[in-house]
C-alpha cells in the first residue's frame, strides 16, 4: 500500500514521464530506517532528461506532495521519503482487521493450477524426498489459492513397473496375508529384498517375474487382484501420513492410470514423424539433450511415456493455466525431455509446465536414504518430533490442556517449517533438536509467538473491531511496514513457487513483535490498551495466515 501511494505521488509530480507502475518498480527500501521508509533512485530519469540525478532528486523534493508523506530528504541520487506513520498505520491495520485471513488474497481468476506432488512409490517406504515434495506441494497449493486459482492436487503415485512382477512372484512363494495387512510396506519391502537375494542364486526367478509382469499387463485376474491389493494396502499406510500432515488430494491417478492411454500417444508421435528407431527402441530425438525413450525393444512403455501421456490427459481434463511438478532435482533431465517432447508435438501449453525442483535431505552432511542399511522411516521421524514437542511442553507449560493435539501440531509443524524456510533448491540438513527449538529460526518459534499473542488478547479481553491507531511507538512502525508488505509477498512467493519467502517473513514478523513486546506493556490499564491489543491482533492474524500458507497449524496455547 505504501509503495503504491508513493509511486502515485511521484508519477504525478513527474507529469507521468514515468508511469505509476514504472515508478513503483524503481522504489527501494533504504538499508537503514533512519534514512527513510522508501527511496526513489533518480538514475533512470537522469538518462531520460540528461540532467544529473542529484539535481533531479532535489527538484522532486521541492515539488513532491502527498498526504502519505511526512518529510523528504535527498541523499545523492536518492529521494528518501519518510511516510506519514499515523495515516499509514490506520490504513494498513484496519485493512488487516477487516480482511483477516483474506488479507493479501486475490480475487478468483476462474483458472486452474495443477500440482503434481508427493507421488510415492507403491510397496516402498515413503522417502524423505517424497516428504519434501508433499510439504512443498501442499504449501504451493495454498499459495495458488491465495492468488485466485482453483487447485487440482494430483498424487502421481508410482504404481506400475516390472517390480510388481517380482512382488507377485515373491508373495506367491513366501508371502503371508496377515503380516502384510498389519504392516504392508514393511512386509512388501521385505519380500522385495528377499526376492533379490534369491534371484541372485536362482536366475529362473527373474524369468518368472518377467512372466508375472507380462500377465499383469495382459490383465490376468490373479495378478491384477494381487497388484490391486498391494496398491490399496500401501495407500492406506500413506494415508496415515497425509492425515497427520492434514493433506488431501483430488486424484490418485498414478502411473497405472495411463496404461490404456499410451498407445494413442505413441501413434500420435508416429503420425507426427517424431519417432526414431534406435537399436529396436523408439525415441524422440531432442536438441541439446539425450533423446527421450518412448518404447523399449519389447514394446514396453517407460516413465517418460507415462508423463507425456499424463500431461496430455490433464490438459484435456482440466485445462490448467499452470502445472507444477514438485519433484527432486535429480529428475530435471526427465522433465526437460518430457516438456520438449510435448513442445515438438506442437503443444504451446507445454511452456506452462514447470518442474519445481528441490534439493536432498541430509543428515550429518550425507544423503538420508530409505534404502538398506541407512533406513530412516518417515513415520519414526514424525513420532520422534511429536515426542520431543511433548517433552518441551511438559517443561514449559505442564498444565496445558489438549497436550496430545498440540504436541502433534508442534512436532509436525517443526518438520514442515524446517523444510520450507530454506530455498527449496538447496540441500537441507535434518536435525530434530534444532528444528524443535522454541528460540531459533523454527516453526515452534513462530507458533509460540502466535500463541503468546493469543494469550495476551484473551487476558486483555480483546473484542475485534475497527480501531483508530495513533502513536503506537517507535517499535511498532517496522512491524506495520512488514504487515504492509504481506500482500506483495504472497504474490511473489507464488510467482516464484517459493514458500521459503513466507517462512522467512513469518520469522521476521515474529521476531519484531517479540521485540516490541519486550519494550511495551500491553496489558496495563492506560488509554492505549485497546489500540495496542488491536495492533497485536492484526499481527497475529498475519502470522496465522503465514502458518496456514505453509501448511502448519496455529494452536492458541502451547
Ligand atoms: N514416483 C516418482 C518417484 O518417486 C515421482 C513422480 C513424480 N511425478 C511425475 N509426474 N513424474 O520418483
Amino acid at each position: 500500500m505504501i509503495h503504491t501511494q508513493i509511486a502515485k505521488a511521484i508519477a504525478k509530480t513527474l507529469d507521468y514521464v514515468l508511469s505509476e507502475e514504472e515508478v513503483y518498480s524503481l522504489l527501494e527500501t533504504p538499508k537503514h530506517s533512519h534514512l527513510g521508509d522508501v527511496a526513489f533512485p533518480c538514475f533512470t530519469l537522469a538518462k531520460l532528461g540528461k540532467k544529473s540525478p542529484a539535481i533531479i532528486a532535489n527538484e522532486i523534493k521541492e515539488t513532491l506532495k502527498s498526504v502519505w508523506i511526512h518529510s523528504i530528504e535527498v541523499a545523492g541520487a536518492y529521494v528518501n521519503i519518510f511516510v506519514n506513520q499515523d495515516l499509514s498505520a490506520n490504513h494498513i491495520l484496519n485493512q488487516v482487521l477487516t480482511e483477516k485471513s483474506q488479507y493479501g488474497s486475490k480475487p478468483s481468476t476462474g483458472e486452474k493450477v495443477l500440482i503434481d506432488y508427493s507421488s510415492p512409490n507403491i510397496a516402498k517406504p515413503f522417502s524423505m524426498g517424497h516428504l519434501r515434495s508433499t510439504v512443498i506441494g501442499h504449501s504451493l497449493s495454498h499459495l495458488s489459492e491465495k492468488n485466485g486459482y482453483d487447485v487440482v492436487r494430483i498424487n502421481h503415485i508410482g504404481d506400475w513397473g516390472t517390480q510388481f512382477g517380482k512382488l507377485i512372484v515373491a508373495y506367491q512363494l513366501w508371502g503371508e496375508k496377515s503380516l502384510i495387512e498389519k504392516e504392508p510396506i514393511k512386509e512388501l519391502l521385505k519380500l522385495y529384498v528377499h526376492f533379490h537375494e534369491e534371484a541372485k542364486k536362482d536366475d529362473a526367478l527373474n524369468n518368472q517375474a518377467r512372466a508375472a509382469f507380462k500377465a499383469l499387463e495382459n490383465g490376468d485376474e490373479e495378478c491384477l487382484a494381487l497388484w490391486k491389493w498391494f496398491r490399496e494396502e500401501s495407500l492406506k499406510e500413506f494415508e496415515t501420513i497425509y492425515q497427520l500432515l492434514g493433506i488431501t488430494f483430488d486424484a490418485y491417478t498414478g502411473e497405472a492410470f495411463y496404461n490404456d492411454k499410451m498407445a494413442q500417444v505413441v501413434s500420435e508421435l508416429q503420425d507426427k514423424h517424431l519417432l526414431t528407431l534406435s537399436q529396436g527402441a523408439y525415441v524422440v530425438e531432442l536438441e541439446d539433450m539425450p533423446p527421450c525413450l518412448i518404447t523399449k525393444k519389447d514394446g514396453a512403455t517407460l516413465y517418460a511415456t507415462r508423463d507425456v501421456t499424463a500431461a496430455l490427459y490433464r490438459h484435456q481434463t482440466y485445462q490448467p493455466k499452470k502445472t507444477f511438478y514438485v519433484v527432486g532435482h535429480e529428475q530435471s533431465l526427465h522433465f526437460q525431455q518430457v516438456f520438449h517432447v510435448l513442445n515438438k508435438m506442437g503443444y504451446e501449453w507445454a511452456n506452462r509446465l514447470e518442474h519445481v525442483a528441490f534439493g536432498m535431505m541430509l543428515k550429518d552432511g550425507s544423503k538420508m536414504s530409505t534404502r538398506k542399511g541407512k533406513i530412516v522411516l518417515l513415520a519414526d521421524v514424525l513420532a520422534e518430533a511429536i515426542e520431543t514437542a511433548k517433552r518441551n511442553m511438559n517443561d514449559k507449560n505442564a498444565s496445558l490442556l489438549d497436550k496430545e493435539l498440540v504436541a502433534k501440531q508442534v512436532g509436525v509443524g517443526a518438520i514442515i517449517f524446517n523444510d520450507l524456510k530454506n530455498l527449496r533448491t538447496h540441500d537441507l540438513e535434518f536435525s530434530i533438536d534444532q528444528m524443535m527449538s522454541f528460540e531459533g529460526d523454527t516453526g515452534p518459534y513462530v507458533q509460540y509467538t502466535f500463541a503468546r499473542i493469543s494469550t495476551i488478547l484473551e487476558k486483555g479481553q480483546y473484542q475485534p473491531k475497527e480501531s483508530t491507531f495513533h502513536s503506537l511507538g517507535e517499535q511498532a512502525w517496522p512491524i506495520i511496514k512488514l504487515l504492509d508488505q504481506f500482500p506483495s509477498l504472497a504474490e511473489k512467493s507464488f510467482d516464484q513457487a517459493d514458500p521459503s519467502q513466507i517462512a522467512k517473513y513469518s520469522l521476521l514478523l515474529a521476531r519484531s513483535f517479540n521485540k516490541y513486546y519486550a519494550h511495551t506493556k500491553i496489558l496495563v490499564e492506560d488509554n492505549q490498551k485497546q489500540t495496542k491489543l488491536a495492533f497485536s491482533y492484526a499481527v497475529s492474524l498475519v502470522l496465522k495466515e503465514c502458518l496456514r500458507l505453509l501448511g502448519i497449524a496455529a494452536p492458541t496455547k502451547m
